[in-house]
């Protein structure tokens, strides 16, 4: 596996390989990579010829600036674990190559990513998605990938992407991969390292409580079934729901009675202790 570190050797390296018409898949990532990143790449090794996987820990996603100091950072376990996935090249660039000069000098660009960026994550976290899509968009640039590869787990996420490469009128293929869990339900997340012992023990409670919910919700309405879940999280120890909304998934729009749609999404942030977890669970899905 080659491992690029600027802008200008991706390129060199992608004009090759599209020189002998090989397809290429994009998996982006921030590191401290688990299962749910291999599986990620192991899809895109199938889909095309080359694979090129990021690394780049993006400052200006971070709206919390002691969650970018305490994000992990593994690069050389990362390397390892994606040369073994098969990936045929890393791009782990500085934060300087990628905003030279800092990420204050950067030209202001406002991404149109439409609704789905303004419920849920956009409204807990804001300014995150603007600068999710400034990074995916500037990788999309630099590698020009014909599949771009994330996971589910952050269910919002790819809506949001899809939106922007459709307002920028990028052409790449944003390919959804299933959600990967421990043996004890919790969804992989490299935030899951941050977790005590103790925390660790009680946070798979989080997909608990949503799988729990689904069986629930055949008898109940939304909000019954939403109050459960929250109710059940909110009494253990630690935890703290920051939000849960049941909502169709086509649109991100909350939903208060099961039949307006036909995809119908729960998406749950949670604080255990100071770290913030994402999950979701599907209650109805499009036959
Ligand atoms: O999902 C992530 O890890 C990040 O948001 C992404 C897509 C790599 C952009 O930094």
């Amino acid at each position: 596996m080659i491992i690029l570190r600027t802008v200008d050797d991706v390129r060199l390296y992608v004009s090759e390989q599209k020189g002998r018409n090989a397809s290429i898949g994009l998996v982006p990532t921030m590191g401290a990579l688990h299962a749910g990143h291999i599986s990620l790449v192991e899809q895109a090794v199938k889909d095309n010829d080359v694979v090129i996987a990021s690394v780049f820990v993006n400052p200006t996603q971070f709206n919390n600036p002691d969650d970018l100091a305490t994000y992990p950072r593994k690069e050389e376990d990362d390397f390892r674990l994606l040369s073994e996935a098969g990936a045929s090249a890393v791009f782990a660039p500085s934060v300087e190559e990628i905003y030279p000069g800092g990420v204050e000098a950067q030209a202001k660009h406002e991404f149109d990513l439409g609704r789905a960026a303004e419920v849920m994550e956009g409204k807990y976290r804001p300014g995150h998605f603007q600068g999710v899509a400034q990074i995916v968009s500037l990788l999309f640039r630099i590698v020009t990938p014909d599949r771009a590869y994330f996971g589910e787990k952050d269910f919002q996420q790819i809506a949001v992407i899809r939106n922007m490469v459709k307002s920028e009128g990028i052409k790449v293929e944003i390919i959804a991969c299933p959600i990967k869990r421990a043996d004890d339900g919790l969804a992989l997340s490299s935030r899951n390292a941050l977790l005590t012992p103790e925390q660790r023990m009680l946070a798979p409670e989080i997909h608990s409580a949503l799988k729990e919910s689904v069986e629930y919700s055949k008898a109940h309405s939304v909000q019954a079934t939403h109050d459960s879940v929250v109710e059940r999280i909110d009494a253990l120890p630690e935890m703290s729901v920051e939000y849960f909304e049941i909502v169709d998934a086509r649109t991100l729009e909350k939903i208060d009675e099961w039949e307006e749609s036909p995809w119908v999404v729960g998406c749950i942030t949670v604080y255990c202790g100071k770290v913030r977890l994402i999950d979701n669970i599907a209650y109805r899905l499009p036959n």
